[in-house]
């Protein structure tokens, strides 16, 4: 995060002495994101943060990818994912592969109970809540989320999301290969959000208070299960790791919702840049947020066909009506995957429909990668084959 944050207690000075009631020094952890050259937080723990009793190997779960074969624009329906045992389900191992490339994977979870302890040792994670509540838990503290949240949740954070009684939390997981954040031209060269971002510093939620777990559970054995670059690894600690009674620093997890993004319009129809949200090694995630269209007397307002030349463009429909996309089969929860190599743009008769329209009132999350996105085993169980016919009515499964 470009920002400066302090939680909880820490000592005036850093690297000196800090001493807990009992008169025990609290032991450093010092987190630092490229080899200590750029953002870190200074972590103050009850225990020792390396005091492990074992790791042990575990299988890895189906994240075979196949490639986009034919090429051809698809259509996945996330709303019809079903889980085994739908009560079940956490927002870490419940995770179902839908895309991955060497960059990012991207993945799809209604989680109904807490996940394991977990951190991701590769890259960060970004998590967009479709609907649900809960809370996800971190060693910086918790942060209550909600309803089109994205959490960005930086490399190697111990964390767990526990979800709200009832309805499940569906969210959409970026597990990065690297560090996810804003664009950098929406930042000064200090890193504070310029004037022309569509979002800042006070759109931005992170931890207000230490997550301290005490009592019995504070000093149980107890497993993190760790994501790294050669598959997944249980630790065990020899005590809880929610133990940190305080942490400053410019790294840390934070929330930004998708109804805080302020739409940049025009006269004629804004391209996709206009709408990123967050950049990542690789990829870029933007927000199509509900707003008053393209203003010039004779405006198209829904998008001109166009070619993404470089990049796979992945669009999750949230919220609202997609204008575009009427009578392609997309509802709520669907997900589009327009490849690099084929043209895309509105359903038959949409630009039609659209001229004269005031306001959009679609909500969607869009990823671009930059390399080809593969399928995995969750797209593969939704598919609607349909879907890269509907812009002529005829074709292989067309009937
Ligand atoms: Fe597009």
């Amino acid at each position: 995060m470009p920002y400066y944050r302090s939680v909880g207690e820490i000592p005036r000075k850093r690297h000196t002495q800090f001493r807990k009631p009992d008169g025990g020094l609290y032991a450093e952890e010092l987190m630092g994101v490229e080899g200590f050259s750029s953002d870190s937080a200074l972590l103050y723990h009850r225990n020792l943060p390396t005091a492990i009793v074992d790791a042990v190997q575990v299988a890895e779960d189906d994240r075979a990818t196949t490639a986009n074969l034919p090429l051809k624009p698809r259509h996945f329906r996330s709303q019809e994912l079903k889980w085994e045992a739908p009560d079940d389900v956490d927002a870490v191992t419940g995770r179902r592969l839908l895309f991955g490339n060497p960059d990012v994977k991207i993945c799809f979870a209604a989680a109904t109970r807490p996940s394991p302890l977990y951190r991701n040792a590769f890259g960060d994670e970004l998590l967009y809540v479709q609907t649900g509540a809960g809370v996800v838990e971190t060693i910086y503290g918790a942060l209550r989320v909600g309803d089109g949240d994205y959490v960005v949740i930086p490399t190697s954070t111990t964390y767990r999301v526990v979800p709200d009684q009832g309805e499940p939390l569906r969210v959409l997981v970026l597990e990065a290969t690297g560090h996810i954040g804003p664009p950098k031209r929406y930042l000064s060269a200090k890193g504070q959000f310029l004037e022309h971002a569509p979002y800042c510093e006070r759109d931005l939620r992170g931890p207000t208070e230490p997550l301290v777990v005490t009592g019995e559970e504070a000093e149980r054995d107890t497993d993190v299960l760790v994501r790294h670059r050669n598959g997944l690894t249980r630790f065990t600690y020899a005590h809880h790791p929610f133990d940190v009674v305080g942490w400053d620093g410019c790294l840390y997890p934070w929330v930004f919702n998708i109804r805080d993004f302020e739409p940049i319009t025009g006269r004629v129809h804004q391209p996709p840049p206009v709408h990123q949200t967050f950049e990542g090694p690789n990829f870029v995630v933007c927000s199509f947020c509900p707003r008053k269209v393209d203003y010039h007397p004779q405006a198209v307002p829904v998008p001109y066909n166009h070619a993404n030349v470089d990049s796979d463009e992945l669009m999750f429909y949230v919220g609202g009506n997609y204008e575009a996309r009427k009578g392609s089969g997309i509802g709520i929860g669907s997900l589009s995957l327009h490849p690099s190599g084929c043209t895309h743009g509105p359903q038959p008769g949409a630009v039609e429909a659209s001229l004269g329209a005031e306001h959009f009132d679609e909500l969607a999350v869009m990823v671009d990668t930059f390399r080809p996105l593969e399928l995995g085993e969750g797209a593969q169980a939704c598919e609607d084959p349909r879907y890269a016919w509907t812009w002529a009515r005829r074709g292989p499964d067309w009937s």
